[in-house]
């Protein structure tokens, strides 16, 4: 019973008007205006990553063309005439759906060229909602292409798509084009506590926190992890068993490694690093969220007043301020650069925990490589100074080439393969 209503959070929260469509307004505002000016388009392309919200937005669309209870489009489509209902069902035989993946050939276009000149059966107009156009044959958007250029006067055309490179020009072109964007954590965060909150789930903020972050940006993954939590917690969900299933490290873990790196404690940073194994998380995740947070820690240092900045952050605001208290802005980005050139070497490594461990026990020295960078640049900027005031006949100094610390440090963190170079630098 319990597991047959969790399954349906997807289905049961698709957006039904305009305003319920979260994080897209830059959208759904100015398809309100042509809806209300009666200057709407025949053509549009819906385009962004999946699960953003285009299909529920074309039904929208589709809904507030053809809604009853007003004489003309409305952007606010009352979702209770037979029109609305019909449409939400997805039984308007008028408003076709079509899969770009499985009718990509050319007979498919020309079969909806054939369909689409005879009036609309009930609804004022015929919308063809065409899933995954990128997935159209060339031959099909050529066919396609004359249809869109003068369709009659009954008929709309939404093309969604997650790939719009992929969509040639002459199609794009004649389009009114609309870039869906990805959900920010907060508007995502804020989305999920309606559902959980409607559905009696107790869950904390964090947690919230960790299934946006999960998702990177679509709701529609937001929305299923939700429900694999609710499955594995039921009502009551806590932020162990969330950060347990998702196999996430949560803040502490991340402030525990800071800490150590920041104090140069190798045997703390090992120690951290053999809790995350025996607890079986995902280190390369892990990498990436001590990468995350060492950026917010440089946030901090830059303007420790700009929450919106560090709205992806998993540690509290003042634990942050205090890990920067004791590190200068250059050393934090020399920790920073260094990670994130090693981050290549722990995905590829076939020793994740031992590269990772690695890696972790040699970022402390970053910062002593910045105090010795800054301190070569100091000598080498007094030589030339020095050297201005010197008589004698000018001839070239010899050259001083500052080393560059991070490229030093993986040299010797790559021990025997020092003369390698890192994959990004390999000539192609
Ligand atoms: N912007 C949004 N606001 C609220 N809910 C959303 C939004 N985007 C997606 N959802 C949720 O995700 C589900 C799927 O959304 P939708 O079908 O509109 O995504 P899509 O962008 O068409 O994805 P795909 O590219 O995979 O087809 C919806 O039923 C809804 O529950
Ligand atoms: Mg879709
Ligand atoms: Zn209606």
């Amino acid at each position: 019973m319990a597991q047959e209503q969790y399954q349906v959070i997807a289905r049961k929260w698709r957006p039904q008007t305009f305003d319920d469509v979260v994080g897209q307004r830059h959208i759904t505002e100015t398809l309100k205006n042509e809806l209300r000016s009666g200057r709407i388009a025949h053509a549009f392309l819906f385009a962004g990553i999946r699960g953003i919200g285009k299909t529920s937005a074309a039904r929208i669309l589709a809904k507030a063309l053809n809604c009853q209870s007003s004489p003309t489009p409305t952007p606010e489509p009352c979702n209770q005439c037979d029109a609305c209902l019909s449409i939400k069902n997805g039984t308007a035989t008028d408003v076709m759906e079509i899969d770009g993946a499985s009718n990509r050939k050319i007979e498919h276009i020309r079969e909806l060229r054939e369909n689409i000149k005879f009036s609309p059966a009930k609804l004022r107009y015929k919308v063809y909602i065409i899933d995954e156009v990128h997935m159209l044959t060339k031959e099909a958007f050529n066919a396609l292409l004359k249809t869109l250029e003068e369709p009659p006067k009954h008929a709309i055309f939404i093309l969604a798509t997650t790939d719009d490179h992929k969509v040639p020009i002459t199609i794009t072109s004649r389009c009114q084009r609309f870039t869906f964007r990805g959900l920010g954590f907060s508007q995502m965060g804020e989305a999920l506590r309606k559902i959980t909150d409607a559905e009696g789930i107790r869950i904390d903020d964090q947690s919230l926190l960790y299934i946006a972050k999960r998702a990177e940006g679509s709701m529609r993954d937001a929305q299923s992890v939700l429900e694999q939590v609710i499955s594995f917690c039921g009502k009551d969900v806590t932020r162990e068993q969330v950060a347990e299933l998702l196999g996430m490290v949560g803040g502490e873990s991340i402030q525990q490694v800071t800490d150590a790196i920041l104090a140069n404690q190798p045997e703390r940073i090992l120690e951290v690093v053999d809790a995350l194994v025996m607890q079986g998380h995902d280190l390369e995740q892990f990498y990436k969220d001590l990468v995350e947070h060492i950026r917010n820690l440089l946030v901090v240092k830059i303007s420790s007043n700009a929450p919106q900045l560090l709205e992806n952050s998993l540690t509290a605001a003042d634990v942050l301020q205090q890990q920067t208290a004791s590190i200068s802005f250059q050393e934090l980005q020399a920790i920073f650069k260094y990670l994130i050139r090693t981050e290549p070497l722990i995905k590829q490594s076939a020793y994740p925990r031992f590269t990772l461990e690695m890696a972790l026990l040699q970022a402390p020295q970053m910062r002593a490589f910045e105090l010795f960078d800054t301190t070569l640049h100091t000598i080498h900027a007094l030589g030339e100074k020095f050297s201005a005031f010197q008589t004698l006949p000018p001839s070239a100094p010899p050259a001083i080439v500052p080393p560059d610390p991070i490229e030093d440090a993986i040299k010797i963190f790559r021990g025997a393969r020092a003369e390698a170079v890192l994959p990004e630098e390999r000539p192609q």
